[in-house]
């Protein structure tokens, strides 16, 4: 059937499952827009939605007095308290991890996970294309070489299927990001790494609380980094922290992310047995964090039961495409609700003018990342002394060639995200999001 010629009314009665459902539901299609129902907000037309989103970050008193007797005593750095090593604690037991370290921010905890697994000059990792930069950036600041395998589009995440072509004896490590807080493939991402005798750092800067096949997003690698920054689930302003089981390992991150200073495996020799640097998190960070982290589970509860009822309400809208789940995700975190636009079902009109449609009936949105690689960071360290001394010119020169993502530059030109805050209200907010996209499938004569 040509979705592209249905009336609204035709579309509602062809339309089996959730469409249908809202046509019987009780919750009236464009709740607040009275007259001016049908008409687009961007031509005019009332919104869908007037009344704001939940804010964020989010927070009560608790964080008030514990901040404030430690700013009273004077006691800042972590040498002098026990604020970072409890909250370190309560990261770690909520993770089912052994062991936790804090730092500064997500982009120094993967720094030193990539440190600490001896990932450096000369060396690759395999990574996504579809990341925060912050993921291209550690890789070369650790003089490495950012290799990327393609996105899966349905999943938004890492091709797990196209890793293995990736491989060079180069290869050091495997970097999956779990983007928007939704897991990786870490079935198929750990097989590989075993076989090619790799190691695997989790960039679960967007995943707290996510879990593959129960298990904590972060704690199945060799280990996993984590980013508390002002937008995070699990908001301090800025911190980060690495997890991990392999307690040498985890001394070892204690030790170099605290200048070197000897820490439980990591004898003493004359002070400073190892190289190290300092990325250490504050007294009044970590007591901010400890008064997040009370709110994360029912936090994480919400947004995945509204991410599914979003799911349901806009899954068979054409031209919308829901994001997917590996069949091994227990949980997601939904930093970002994402789905995939197809301009062919709304008259040809370019993604920029869905969005701006969506913005208009009170909906905020955005397209999200775009090919990243084509922007100047690449070129600047493969064409830098560091990198033209330690790779030789055939390798550069083929990295260059196979810059090309063809699902990941399509995922870049149809994706739309919404963010983690849209997801903490009620039920109803959903229906107001599903409702403000189907007006503009609706309206998509209107949209080009
Ligand atoms: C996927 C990803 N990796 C790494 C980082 C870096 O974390 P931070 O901003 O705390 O340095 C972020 C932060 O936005 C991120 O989203």
């Amino acid at each position: 059937m040509d979705s592209k010629n249905l009336t609204r009314r035709a579309f509602l009665a062809a339309s089996t499952g959730t469409i249908a459902a809202v046509a019987t539901s009780r919750v009236p299609l464009y709740a607040n827009a009275g007259k001016e129902a049908g008409k687009l907000a961007m031509l005019g037309g009332k919104p869908v939605r007037a009344k704001a989103w939940p804010a964020w970050p989010q927070w009560d008193r608790s964080a008030e007095e514990h901040v404030l007797s430690i700013l009273r005593s004077g006691n800042w750095y972590r040498g002098q308290g026990n604020t970072v090593t409890e909250f370190e604690g309560e990261y770690a037991k909520l993770l089912g991890a052994k062991r936790c370290v804090c730092t500064v921010n997500g982009t120094n905890a993967l720094l030193t996970a990539l440190h600490v697994l001896d990932v450096g000059v000369g060396d690759e990792v395999i990574v996504s294309p579809y990341t925060f930069i912050a993921t291209y950036n550690v890789v070369l600041n650790s003089s490495a070489l950012p290799v990327f395998a393609d996105t899966d589009p349905e999943t938004f995440q890492i091709n797990p299927d196209k890793i293995e072509e990736r491989i060079t004896e180069r290869t050091r490590a495997i970097l999956p990001v779990h983007i928007l807080g939704l897991p990786a493939n870490m079935d198929k991402i750990m097989a590989i790494a075993k076989k090619h005798n790799l190691v695997v750092i989790e960039d679960a800067c967007q995943a707290w609380m996510a879990e593959w096949r129960g298990r904590k997003i972060g704690t199945i690698g060799n280990l996993g980094c984590f980013s508390f920054q002002n937008s995070k689930h699990l908001p301090i302003g800025e911190g980060g922290a690495v997890i991990g089981n392999d307690e040498e390992l985890m001394d070892r991150v204690m030790s170099f992310h605290n200048c070197g200073r000897p820490y439980g495996s990591v004898k003493n020799t004359s002070g400073y047995p190892i190289i190290g640097t300092n990325r250490r998190m504050t007294e009044y960070q970590a007591a901010i964090g400890l008064s997040q982290i009370k709110r994360l589970e029912k936090d994480t509860q919400r947004r995945n039961e509204n991410a599914r009822y979003l799911t349901s309400r806009i899954k068979d809208i054409p031209g919308i495409i829901p994001h997917k789940l590996y069949e091994g995700v227990t949980r997601a975190a939904y930093h970002l609700y994402p789905f995939r636009y197809k301009k062919e079902q709304f008259n040809n009109a370019p993604r920029s003018k869905f969005l701006a449609a969506l913005e208009a009936e009170g909906v905020p949105c955005s397209g999200g990342y775009g090919p990243q690689y084509r922007d100047g960071l690449i070129e600047e360290a493969l064409t830098s002394k560091n990198f033209t001394r330690s790779f030789p010119k055939e390798r550069l020169d083929k990295y260059r060639q196979e810059l090309n993502f063809p699902d990941n530059e399509q995922l870049c030109e149809e994706a739309v995200w919404f963010t983690q805050n849209l997801l903490l209200g009620p039920k109803q907010d959903m229906d107001d999001i599903a409702n403000a996209i189907l007006k503009i499938y609706e309206n998509r004569d209107k949209l080009a």
